[in-house]
């Protein structure tokens, strides 16, 4: 698909979209149960990479149809995502870069998402367009091809800047990178940095920075 028409078409890509966006209507269900369990008992055994399991933490639609419309806009043909998740964006960025005739780079840490999304990218019909890289993106991106047309950042947010940092040297001319959630006390040094930068040109669209390379 891709070749002709749009991937938003394809059928089985609207099955597992409709199916995580289903699925991930329940994160606030499971936020209130995960905070009954954890009330008067605090947990030791706590990676502070490898968390959230139960949690999709997805982008809206709205979101992921903008990301969508960014990447075929930029005619982005090398796009690489900083967590998956379930794989929601991934959908969006996935079918983006099919139709772009493009490649989609995505990482995620967690091996119960990891495996998840694999499946998931088998039925979207996506698995020959993306690639996913298992492990700590901070490691696994700065290792990946010089050429990057569009970075999409929504991993643990007091990692966007340095992880940011360490990509800058792989990315196209004019590249975009959006950057989810970005108005955080944890990514304050993030905005501060694309906003006052003279290689980036930022602007903010609802939850996202959307920044231009230069
Ligand atoms: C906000 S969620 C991503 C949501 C996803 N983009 C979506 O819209 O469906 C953040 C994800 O980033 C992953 N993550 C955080 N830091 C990471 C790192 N250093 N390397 C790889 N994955 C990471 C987490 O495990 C989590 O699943």
């Amino acid at each position: 698909m891709g070749r002709s028409g749009s991937h938003l078409d394809n059928r089985s890509w609207q099955r597992e979209l409709k199916r995580l966006q289903a699925a991930a209507g329940g994160d606030r269900d499971r936020w209130q149960r995960r905070r009954a369990r954890q009330s008067g008992q605090r947990s030791g055994a706590h990676d502070p990479l490898i968390r959230m399991g139960e949690f999709f933490l997805a982008v809206n639609p709205d979101e992921g149809r903008l990301l969508y419309l960014l990447a075929r806009a930029a005619r982005a043909r090398y796009i690489v995502e900083f967590g998956a998740s379930y794989g929601v964006s991934t959908l969006f960025l996935g079918a983006a870069a099919a139709d772009n005739e493009a490649r989609l780079v995505t990482t995620e840490v967690h091996p119960d998402k990891c495996r998840a999304i694999r499946q998931t990218l088998r039925e979207a019909e996506l698995d020959s367009v993306v690639t996913l890289l298992e492990g700590d993106a901070r490691e696994t991106i700065p290792a990946q091809e010089p050429g990057i047309d569009m970075l999409f950042l929504d991993g643990w947010k007091s990692q966007y800047l340095p992880l940011l940092k360490s990509v800058e040297p792989l990315l196209a001319p004019s590249a975009l990178v959006v950057a989810d959630n970005a108005f955080h006390e944890a990514t304050a040094d993030y905005v501060d940095y694309m906003m006052t930068n003279q290689r980036w040109f930022s602007h903010r669209v609802g939850n996202m920075l959307v920044s231009l390379f230069r």
